[in-house]
């Protein structure tokens, strides 16, 4: 077991955890945040994606163990009390989903999305957000839902 220390949605969190297990692993089984959600557990989904110092990262890829003294953010974390965050309200504004499966995931890679900076139009919210699949195809609403994000934030 090694201990690690997190801010885990704004709290303070800590945990032994044994070394080989992964970041979704520990959000879903140890500390119950179900909101990140696995799909393919090998990096070519995007539905595990969650916000680490404010970047975007496959949380089925990473250790838990190696993002001692990190903030992480998942879903869970992104609304204010009662007010979503302008990702979260975008896509329910644009309808950008069906089943909802990879929602967590595409919101997150959004957010880390419009953090970086570099995506300038629709075809590069395209591009950059095609780590995240979206097995009800749902795309065309989900860059609605960004671009309308990006435009106000311009
Ligand atoms: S579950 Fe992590 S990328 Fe698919
Ligand atoms: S909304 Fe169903 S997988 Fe994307």
């Amino acid at each position: 077991m090694t201990q690690v220390q997190f801010t885990l949605n704004g709290h303070s969190t800590s945990a032994d955890i044994p070394p080989w297990v992964t970041l979704l692993d520990f959000l879903r089984e140890r500390v119950h945040l179900t909101g990140t959600k696995k799909g393919c557990d090998h990096g070519q989904c995007g539905a595990c994606t969650v916000l680490i110092d404010g970047k975007r990262f496959n949380s089925c890829l990473i250790l838990a163990v190696s993002r001692d003294g990190a903030e992480i953010t998942t879903v869970e974390g992104l609304a204010d009390g009662p007010i979503l965050h302008p990702v979260q309200q975008a896509f329910l504004d644009h309808d950008a989903f069906q089943c909802g499966y990879c929602t967590p995931g595409q919101i997150c890679s959004a957010i880390g999305l419009l953090n970086e900076g570099r995506a300038e139009s629709r075809e590069d919210i395209r591009e950059y957000m095609s780590g995240n699949l979206c097995r009800c195809g749902a795309y065309t609403h989900i860059a609605d839902a960004v671009e309308a994000v990006l435009e106000a934030s311009k």
